[in-house]
Order: C-alpha cells, then sequence, then structure tokens
C-alpha cells in the first residue's frame, strides 16, 4: 500500500514536470513566432511582376492601394483621398473621391477638387522569395516604375 502511494506520487509528479515542460515550450515558441516571425503589416506581397498585364488595375482595398501597370512597369498607388482621406475609386482613366469629388489622374495627379496634394506612391521591390512586395512607409517619387 505505501509502496503504491510513494509509486504514485513520484509517477504524478514526473508527468505534471513532464507537462510543465511542454507547456512552457508551448508559451516560448508562441512567443518568439509572435515577436520575431510575425508578418509585417507594413509590407503587403502583391505576386510576381509577370501576373500584372499592361493597362492592368489591381485595387488592394484592405490595404488602401491600387496596383497599375502601366507602359513603363508597375506602380503601387495610394487610394486615400488628400483631402480627407476617403477612399478614391476609378472612373474611367481618372481616380474620383466621393466624399467632396476630387479627381485625380491615374498616376495620382489633382485634376481638380478640394485635394490639392497628389496620391502617396509607395516602394515596391522583390524578395528574397522572388515575390514582389509594398512598402507603404516609404512614398517614393511619382516617376517611379517597377519593371524587369
Ligand atoms: S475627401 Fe476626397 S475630396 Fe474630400
Amino acid at each position: 500500500m505505501t509502496y503504491h502511494n510513494k509509486t504514485n506520487r513520484k509517477f504524478l509528479r514526473q508527468l505534471f514536470f513532464a507537462l510543465s515542460i511542454v507547456i512552457l515550450g508551448f508559451i516560448l515558441w508562441a512567443a518568439v513566432q509572435y515577436l520575431f516571425f510575425r508578418p509585417d503589416s507594413n509590407t503587403i506581397t502583391i505576386g510576381t511582376f509577370s501576373q500584372y498585364k499592361k493597362n492592368q488595375i489591381i485595387h488592394k482595398k484592405k490595404e488602401r492601394f491600387y496596383i497599375i501597370r502601366d507602359s513603363s512597369g508597375l506602380y503601387a498607388v495610394s487610394d486615400v483621398c488628400t483631402h480627407r482621406g476617403c477612399m478614391v475609386l476609378i472612373k474611367g482613366n481618372t481616380f474620383e473621391c466621393p466624399c467632396h469629388s476630387a479627381v485625380f489622374t491615374l498616376e495620382g495627379r489633382p485634376l481638380s477638387g478640394p485635394a490639392d496634394k497628389p496620391l502617396d506612391h509607395y516602394y515596391i521591390y522583390k524578395n528574397k522569395q522572388n515575390v514582389l512586395v509594398v512598402d507603404v512607409t516609404k512614398s517614393i517619387n511619382k516617376e517611379i516604375r517597377y519593371s524587369e
């Protein structure tokens, strides 16, 4: 009887120790994943250059920019109106703001309405996996295009 109680207690202690190690390992693994490997919300992957056809326009609504391929290459232009921040929408060959009717060229230059600043263009680069990435923290010159 006593022998069994000691054996049971020893087994339970070892089981508790093993479970504690597993739980601590999981917490440590989750913390490392969160701190070092979480996706950066300022950099958005957009695929490869060849998947965009000339004159194609893709709206990344959630990320708040358009990807446009013109005759010189690819560019990422903000959909945030420079007047008061509404989402500009494609209307023919221009962007139009539904809030106060500002109109921009597809390059983001203001044409009419209350917005007097151009839409931001964002830096596009190719990452180590050969995938294009838009960095929305880096505004670049409106003339720059990504091309291959
Ligand atoms: S917010 Fe776009 S015109 Fe006012």
